[in-house]
């Protein structure tokens, strides 16, 4: 198949790209590049040994997109990345994330709309059901009240999708809520770049681990948990990118509008990564104990059996595999893409 993947340059989207060039599917990706560079899908080429086709265009720019549509009259679904996604950032310019993730959405809709290509994946999060009310979580739980503006816009665009469904049968869409992404991929030549000082946990310990931060804050131990700290379900990136191939073979059966939850259905505390990610690395992570940071939740993790049933996915790889691949990626590349391009 023939499959068009926006926001292919980044962290999730290369790691899916190069699973679907694997499996022998042909891959047109567009990305403006804000928060990736053009080096990451020279390397998904590489390790794939087979070529993308790339157009670096904004999703806000409408002729853009339905230029890219026409030269693609073979495309028989999208996978839906591009968007921005920074918790704090959307809180200082919540027009510009309302602006670019619903206005990019809405556009690639209407593009796929008007060349009748209406089966698509989207990429959502578990950020959507708030703080839940018990754990795991399955995707028949309420959705939540969103605590910051990136949130909203993956609620919103979550409505916007089921509303085009109800409008027009014809749509396939499946949307799934991921829980927390860390990992890279085993050749240690793709993984997740950061810009500036990280602001999830994974890779601001591999930072540390490397020596550019010189010491990890454990936001909180104070919580509900068994160790004082956050618990969250860490997802291999390959695993997930693996379960978006299965999406698109769920859609060939036009299911309409589904959502699913991904994540392994394990919990694993902020000291418990802290101390799997030291063994795999063999080096200290020195940390202290700040505050909480405001907005955090105590307790997230998924019940993925409908993805199991449904899609016939099920995360394979455990927190030793996440820790092992981020440090091989990390320490072969410790400033990221920039180390080979100078
Ligand atoms: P990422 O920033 O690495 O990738 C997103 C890509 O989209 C980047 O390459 C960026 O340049 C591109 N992009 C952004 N706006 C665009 C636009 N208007 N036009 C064209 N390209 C644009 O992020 P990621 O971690 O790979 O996340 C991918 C998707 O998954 C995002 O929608 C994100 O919100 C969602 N998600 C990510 C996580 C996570 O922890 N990484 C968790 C849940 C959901
Ligand atoms: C974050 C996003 C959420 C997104 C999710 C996907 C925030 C506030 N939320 O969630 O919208 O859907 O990623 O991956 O960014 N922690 C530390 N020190 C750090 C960083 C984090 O102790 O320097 C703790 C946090 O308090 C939390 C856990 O580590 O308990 C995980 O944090 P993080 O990686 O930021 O992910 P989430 O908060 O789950």
């Amino acid at each position: 198949m023939h499959i068009i993947v926006t926001g292919g340059a980044g962290y999730i989207g290369t790691h899916t790209c190069l699973e679907l060039l694997q499996s022998g599917h042909a891959v047109t990706v567009i990305d403006n590049l804000s928060n990736s560079c053009q080096e990451a899908l020279r390397r998904v080429e590489r390790l794939a040994g087979r070529s993308l086709r790339f157009f670096p265009a904004d999703l806000t720019d409408p002729a853009a997109v339905d230029d890219i549509f026409r030269q693609s009259r073979d495309a028989a679904a999208v996978i839906h990345f591009a968007g921005l996604k920074a918790v704090g950032e959307s809180a200082v310019k919540p027009l510009l994330y309302y602006h670019n993730n619903l206005t990019g959405t809405i556009n690639l809709c209407q593009a796929m709309q008007r060349h009748g290509v209406k089966n698509l994946v989207f990429s959502s999060s578990a950020t959507v059901y708030g703080d839940p009310a018990s754990v795991p979580i399955r995707e028949d739980f309420p959705l939540g009240t969103c605590t910051n503006p990136y949130a909203r816009t993956k609620a919103m665009i979550e409505d916007i999708l089921r509303d085009l469904h109800r409008a027009d049968a014809a749509w396939n869409i499946a949307l799934l809520r991921y829980f927390n992404p860390v990992g890279a991929h085993e050749s240690g030549e793709i993984g997740e770049d950061p810009n500036g000082i990280p602001n999830n946990l994974m890779p601001y310990i591999a930072q540390v681990a490397v020596g550019r931060l010189p010491q990890l804050a454990v936001f909180g131990n104070d919580y509900p948990t068994a160790d004082g700290t956050g618990v969250r379900d860490f997802i291999h990136v390959v695993d997930l990118a693996v379960g978006h191939l299965r999406a698109l073979e769920k859609l060939a059966q036009q299911p309409g509008v589904a959502a699913y939850n991904l994540g392994t259905g394990h919990g694993c505390s902020v000291l418990e990564l802290i101390a799997a990610f030291e063994k795999a690395s063999g080096r200290k992570i020195p940390y202290r104990i700040t505050p909480r940071r405001p907005g955090d939740i105590a307790c997230c993790y998924a019940d993925p059996s409908l993805a199991q049933r449904e899609l016939r996915w099920k995360a394979e790889r455990d927190v030793a595999a996440m820790c092992a691949d981020t440090w091989n990626w990390q320490s072969k590349n410790p400033n990221g893409y920039r180390s080979d391009a100078g």
